[in-house]
């Protein structure tokens, strides 16, 4: 099958960092794995970080070739004996597992319980955009947050810092769809809109003190913040600004040491979100993952949340994805990057 290698750790300007290959196909699939037909994939800071090497969290934390890539759509070729959820023809889409061979590859491995059906209404490039950055937002907002899945807690006050990029995008609409009141965070004219457009009741602009921000539309506190973006830059800011028992959810790590005493008058809760967690540790739950990308299939297919595709590149080839690494690494992405066909 065709493959697109992450070789060495190089800057992407360096056509060796990411190049196009011939790889064995994978085996049949075997117990809860399918074999899927990758139509389309899209690019996420993790595949930028990966190919450097810096993420401990990937397998891959070794020198060597790898298949990078955790979003795709596709279609089931085969499933192993103990699939229950799929049938081959099936249209998927999923992130995958950071601990197995990614999707910039023809073919791929990948286990039933944190795939889900494709959304209709969506093409395969469209599908692709969605399932990782949907899995982070969701697993912040309703598992670390507890936010009722069902809307329960309509009006409570999310802030989400950097609601342009990938996950971010998602946030917003998935804090709308719960009846939550969505201020994003954004800096640009464009990635403004952008935030609005998807649903945000308000955007203030990150290079601003926060609290100066919401002051100046009339909001002395939120009940939960979501933390995409440089958190060693806001952990001081949310103390004054996330109310009494609220909570700070981070999906980036810190760089430096943060002060977990600072939260402790307020009674604030932090959270980790690491949308591979569930995967790496085969979590006896981790066909939430499923529950949770078929729902919000169902909310796409209803209209009520939008694909967050702005940039398609063809075909599937290392030069296209090289572009797309870059664009991510640059920090500017407004929604998400996808490339389609091979
Ligand atoms: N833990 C997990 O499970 C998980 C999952 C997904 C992603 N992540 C991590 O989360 C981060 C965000 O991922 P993503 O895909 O959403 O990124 P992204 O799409 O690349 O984010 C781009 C956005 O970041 C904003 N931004 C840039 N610098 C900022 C700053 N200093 N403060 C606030 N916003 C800033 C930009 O907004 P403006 O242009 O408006 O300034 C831009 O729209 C990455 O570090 C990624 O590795 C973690």
């Amino acid at each position: 099958m065709k493959a697109i290698l992450a070789n060495e750790p190089l800057p992407v300007s360096d056509p060796r960092s990411l190049a196009d290959a011939e790889v064995p196909d994978p085996a049949a699939p075997k117990g809860r794995d399918i074999l899927v037909r990758v139509e389309a994939i899209s690019v996420n800071p993790v595949d930028t970080k990966t190919r450097m090497l810096n993420h401990p969290g990937a397998a891959g934390a070794k020198p060597g070739p790898r298949i990078l890539g955790w979003d795709a759509a596709g279609v089931v070729q085969a499933v192993g004996e103990q699939v229950t959820l799929f049938k081959p023809g099936d249209a998927v889409y999923y992130a995958g597992s950071n601990q197995r061979p990614g999707s910039n590859a023809q073919l791929q491995l990948v286990d039933e319980r944190i795939v889900a059906k494709k959304p209709a209404k969506l093409d395969f490039a469209q599908a692709a955009a969605m399932p990782l950055t949907t899995i982070t937002a969701y697993e912040s907002i309703v598992t670390h947050m507890g936010v009722d899945p069902d809307g329960r807690d309509k009006g409570r006050r999310l802030l989400v810092i950097a609601g342009a990029g990938g996950v971010g995008s998602m946030a917003i609409q998935i804090g709308r769809k719960l009846g939550l009141e969505v201020i994003a965070t954004a800096s640009r004219p464009e990635s403004i809109q952008w935030c609005r457009d998807l649903g945000a009741a308000q955007v203030i602009n990150h290079h601003q003190p926060l609290k100066d921000g919401l002051k100046a539309i009339g909001v002395p506190e939120v009940d939960c913040a979501l933390v995409c973006s440089d958190i060693d830059l806001y952990w001081t800011q949310f103390i004054d600004i996330v109310r009494p028992l609220g909570t700070i959810c981070s999906i980036v790590r810190n760089e430096k040491p943060a002060d977990i005493m600072a939260i402790q008058r307020k009674s604030l809760r932090f959270a980790w979100e690491g949308m591979f967690s569930r995967s790496t540790y085969q979590t006896a739950d981790m066909i939430e993952q499923h529950r949770l990308l078929a729902r919000v299939a169902g909310w796409i297919d209803a209209g009520e949340v939008k694909c967050t595709l702005t940039q398609k590149l063809t075909p599937i080839n290392a030069a296209n994805l090289r572009a797309a690494h870059a664009k991510v690494e640059s920090k500017g992405m407004i929604g998400k990057a996808v490339l389609s066909g091979w």
